[in-house]
């Protein structure tokens, strides 16, 4: 079979199974599969296939049609400026925290060496992206799963950044104060679980994903360590109760920020803390 015929049969293969985009993960898969860009696909179109290149494309393909996250397969993803090893140890980074990652930057913008936490740092995407980024920060970040944590660390040493990684329960045991606390916390509730596609409910760690109270508990533990901004990345439909929390907690300057898609993702929020007035 030549290449041409395979990447049609693969795609075939992934719409039956209701894979969103089945051409372009198809293309991905091959080129992933057989070492090849995906132009180069199309340049070697006619070209026949082994019988030992037609296996390992097989088998990726195989795995991609039972709904397994394309950044799974592939084994690594794209987030800003990175190339972050991904697999089912943390969440795959989205689109939407990218822009978590950009108010961040902007927030911290004038000042000199930030202090950052990343809570909840998966794959290390935020922490990882800032500590690239702003090359004079100091960036530590948590997570209470351990099997994150080493992914994270791998991708610290991938792409050579230094950020200190701690497991902790949020914020347990860190010393403040920070100038900027960001989070992607979980933030499906439990009864949400069953509508979402196949490829974060079968796959995805559900550690990652189920929210169990940690946005409050984090705006309430951050008050006492943070001199400067909490961003927190939000469920669409829960941004208008995140920043009445926020506020009810006493956080000033709220605001709802917007994805790439129009979608309110992002709340962020000040917190300063008390001038010490004794001699
Ligand atoms: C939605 S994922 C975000 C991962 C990554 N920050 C990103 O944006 O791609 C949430 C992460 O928070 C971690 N987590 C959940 N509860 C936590 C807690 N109480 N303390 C620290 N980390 C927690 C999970 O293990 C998971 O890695």
């Amino acid at each position: 079979m030549t290449l041409a015929e395979v990447l049609a049969g693969a795609t075939g293969y992934l719409a039956a199974r209701g894979v969103d985009s089945p051409r372009l993960d198809a293309e991905r898969l091959l080129a992933h599969g057989l070492g090849v860009t995906r132009l180069e696909l199309y340049t070697q179109h006619d070209r026949p296939l082994t019988e030992a290149e037609r296996d390992a494309v097989r088998e990726l393909v195989r795995r991609r049609g039972a709904r397994e996250p394309l950044a799974y397969v592939l084994g690594d993803w794209d987030f800003r400026h990175l190339t972050l090893k991904t697999d089912a140890r943390a969440l795959v980074p989205r689109p939407e925290t990218e822009t978590v990652v950009e108010r961040c930057l902007a927030l911290i913008e004038g000042v000199e060496a930030p202090r950052v936490v990343d809570v909840g740092t998966g794959t290390g995407a935020i922490a990882l992206s800032i500590a690239y980024e702003r090359p004079d920060a100091e960036v530590v970040a948590t997570d209470r799963s351990p099997d994150a944590l080493e992914l994270a660390r791998e991708n610290a040493a991938g792409n050579e950044l230094a950020v200190r990684f701690v497991e902790a329960d949020l914020l347990d045991g860190l010393d403040g104060p920070f100038d900027l606390v960001v989070s992607n916390p979980p933030y499906v509730l439990a009864a949400e679980l069953d509508g979402l596609e196949a490829e974060v409910r079968a796959f995805e760690p559900r550690a990652a994903l189920v929210d169990e109270g940690q946005t409050a508990r984090l705006a309430e533990q951050a008050r006492s360590m943070l001199d400067g901004w909490l961003v927190l990345e939000v469920h669409e439909h829960r941004a208008g109760e995140v920043r009445e929390l926020l506020l009810a907690a006493g956080y000033g300057m709220v605001s709802i920020g917007l994805d790439l898609s129009g979608r309110p993702r992002v709340v962020e929020a000040q917190w300063q803390l008390p001038t010490s007035n004794t001699p």
